[in-house]
C-alpha cells in the first residue's frame, strides 16, 4: 500500500551535517523507498528500521538519517582518519569500547562493520545534546596539534573521536552508541536491523 500521507516512517532523509567550516555537502540526498520493506503500524510504533541510500556519500562527509526519532550520524572517514585512531588509544576513557553501549559485532578500534563508514547515534552519553561533527585535524579550539577530527558537545564540552570514542577529562563517560545496523547490498543501510536480530 502506498499511503505515504500515513506513513511517516517512510520520510526517510538524509541530512547534511555541517561542520564548524562548512565543508559537509550532499544536502538532500534522496532515499528511496524501497518496496521489499513494508513495516506493519505496530512496527512502525515499536521503533522500525530505516533504511539509507549511503552511496553517494562522499570521503569525509556526514549524513544524518532519523531513527526511532533520533539522530543517526553516518560518516564516510577516510583512510587518514582511520589510520589516526590507534594513536588516540591513551588519550581516552573507554578504548576498547569496554563498558560503552554497541552490538557484539562491532569489535575494534574503528567500531564499524565497514571500517569505512561510521555509524552512530549521534547524542551525546552525558545528557543527550547533538554533539558536531568536527573532521578538522588539529583544529586550534579543540586542542590544536592534537586534535584528529572527531565529534565535540557544545553542551559541557565532551569530545569523541571519529569511532565516537570519548576523551579523557570530558564530562561524557560513554562512547557514542552504535545502533544495531547492517547492509543490503554495497549501498543500502539498515539501521535497526542486524544478524542478531535478524
Ligand atoms: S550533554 Fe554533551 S557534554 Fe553534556
Amino acid at each position: 500500500m502506498s499511503g505515504d500521507g500515513v506513513n511517516t516512517g517512510r520520510r526517510r532523509f538524509l541530512t547534511a551535517a555541517t561542520s564548524a567550516v562548512g565543508v559537509a555537502g550532499a544536502v538532500g540526498i534522496a532515499v528511496p523507498f524501497l518496496g521489499s520493506w513494508n513495516p506493519s503500524a505496530k512496527a512502525k510504533a515499536a521503533g522500525a528500521p530505516v533504511k539509507a541510500d549511503i552511496g553517494k556519500l562522499e570521503p569525509g562527509q556526514m549524513v544524518v538519517v532519523e531513527w526511532r526519532g533520533k539522530p543517526v550520524y553516518v560518516v564516510h572517514r577516510t583512510a587518514a582518519m582511520l589510520e589516526a585512531l590507534p594513536g588516540l588509544d591513551g588519550n581516552l576513557k573507554d578504548p576498547g569500547s569496554e563498558i560503552s553501549k554497541q552490538p557484539t559485532y562491532i569489535t575494534g578500534e574503528d567500531r564499524s562493520i565497514r571500517p569505512e563508514i561510521f555509524v552512530a547515534v549521534g547524542l551525546c552519553t552525558h545528557l543527550g545534546c547533538a554533539p558536531k561533527y568536527r573532521p578538522e585535524v588539529g583544529a586550534a579550539d579543540l586542542g590544536g596539534e592534537s586534535w584528529m577530527g572527531g565529534f565535540f558537545c557544545p553542551c559541557h564540552g565532551s569530545k569523541f573521536d571519529l569511532a565516537g570514542r570519548v576523551f579523557s577529562g570530558v564530562p561524557a563517560s560513554a562512547n557514542l552508541e552504535i545502533p544495531p545496523y547492517s547492509y543490503e547490498g554495497e549501498s543500502v543501510l539498515v539501521i535497526g536491523v542486524d544478524s542478531e536480530a535478524a
